[in-house]
């Protein structure tokens, strides 16, 4: 199985990252992310033996322990990769301090259970768009802002033999 870590977002912030996807499909190009798959991504394990399901949702619930629920405001919008087929997203101006511990400690118990996992240095996002092409001078537009408090994070598995990827919830914690 595919599985990852994420930070599940509340409405307010779903809905304002609905309205930015919204101005961006006018503009730019790509393969655009469901708003029902907004996501900040903690640790990316990529594919998983079914048996080691549990031991993944152990290690998530061991790494919540510690962390209470907190407020989270959406920021400026960025990109990554290549402009013929960037990721564009939208990330944080509060809250970002807390996803990044949330994220270190989830990658520290992953690490203790024994699991592989991206590396790549953490980088608080919610991808918006993927494919992108911003080659012929596209603008981006202003993010709309919105607040509203993060608690939860969840273990997911994705599927990607649709047309567009699958997230399926296989365990939720709640945060304090
Ligand atoms: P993202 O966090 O930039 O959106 C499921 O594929 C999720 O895991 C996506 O949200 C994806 O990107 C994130 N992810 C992180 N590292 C990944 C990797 N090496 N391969 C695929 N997806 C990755």
């Amino acid at each position: 199985m595919r599985l990852f870590i994420a930070a599940e977002l509340p409405s307010e912030l779903v809905e304002a990252l609905s309205e930015t996807s919204a101005e961006l499909r006018e503009r730019v190009r790509g393969r655009y992310v469901g708003a029902d798959s907004f996501h900040v991504t903690l640790a990316f394990l990529g594919s998983v033996p079914g048996a080691r399901v549990d031991a993944a949702a152990s290690a998530l619930a061991q790494a919540c322990a510690g962390h209470r629920a907190f407020d989270a405001q959406l920021g400026e919008l960025g990109s990554f990769g290549k402009r013929s087929a960037a990721t564009l997203w939208q990330g944080f101006s509060a809250g970002e301090r807390e996803l990044a511990a949330l994220a270190r400690d989830v990658r520290d118990q992953l690490e203790c259970a024994g699991f592989e996992f991206d590396r790549k240095p953490f980088r608080a996002h919610v991808t918006l768009m993927r494919k992108a092409n911003l080659t012929d001078g596209t603008l981006l537009p202003p993010a709309a802002r919105a607040a509203g408090i993060i608690d939860t994070a969840t273990l997911f598995s994705s599927d990607l033999s649709g047309d567009r990827p699958r997230y399926e919830p296989l365990e939720r914690v709640h945060l304090l």
